[in-house]
């Protein structure tokens, strides 16, 4: 299997430093409630929604080329299983029908394995972006791959309310240079075609949030973490501008 490493991803310099985090809090325990759907909602102004857009984040270097499917968890990896669903909306929250929604992650690490300090743990094995298929080869759900597919990859089309699932495994940490990275997802959305959003999609009760930098550039700004309950159904409304 062609692992690719994932060390110094350009633009995802973290410098934050700082004592190990715990290992129990990135087992997919219990995380804060699932919100609601509307989480974007910000206000209402004589009866109009208004939904605070998804912040931008970088792409990273590993773009998305997976196939069209819901459910990303198909290499019989051990893990920690979550569900992700949310409405694609526009700034007036009206729903998007038929949008795009791109998912990508590096790979999983077994529940319990984490990284025992914040720099390079050789007892942990990072997580990694992968291209475990060629183009001509079927993959376990058995789609035909037209060109190579690397593993966690994914993409769903909005529905007529907005709405897009998918179902995976946590992924792991990987080192970004001398530090690991907080668990995070990859999405972007398209319409007819057009990127409208790049973003990163993070978990609330991740141990490596606040030592990651990407992380920490995105909080300021907006909404940065999903709402996940203790069954691992994980909810997050990406609101396109323009
Ligand atoms: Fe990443």
């Amino acid at each position: 299997m062609g692992l690719l490493g994932v060390a110094a991803l350009p633009g995802c310099t973290s410098t934050n430093d700082g004592p190990s985090p715990s290992q129990d809090a990135a087992t997919g325990g219990p995380s804060q409630d699932a919100g609601s759907l509307a989480d974007a909602t910000v206000a209402s102004d004589a009866g109009e929604q208004q939904c605070e857009p998804t912040v931008a984040q970088a792409e990273g270097p590993f773009g998305q080329d997976g196939l069209q499917r819901s459910n990303l968890n198909l290499y019989g990896h051990t893990g920690v299983p979550f569900s992700l669903a949310g409405r694609v909306l526009d700034e007036a929250c009206r729903p998007l029908l038929g949008a795009q929604v791109l998912l990508w992650h590096a790979s999983p690490s077994p529940p319990g394995a984490v990284p025992r300090t914040l720099t390079e743990d050789r007892d942990y094995t990072a997580a990694v972006y992968d291209h475990p298929l060629e183009a001509g080869q079927v993959t376990p759900d058995g789609q035909s791959v037209p060109t190579a597919e690397r593993m966690y990859y994914g993409w769903m089309r909005s529905d007529a309310e907005g709405r897009y699932r998918f179902e995976s495994l946590r992924p792991g940490w990987y080192l970004n240079g001398s530090t690991y990275r907080a668990s995070h997802l990859h999405v972007q959305v398209l319409v007819d075609g057009a990127v409208r959003l790049t973003s990163q999609i993070y978990f609330p009760d991740d141990p490596f949030n606040d030592r990651d930098g990407i992380f920490l550039d995105c909080t300021p700004t907006g909404r940065c973490t999903m709402a996940i309950n203790a069954q691992g159904e994980g909810t997050y409304d990406l609101v396109l501008t323009g």
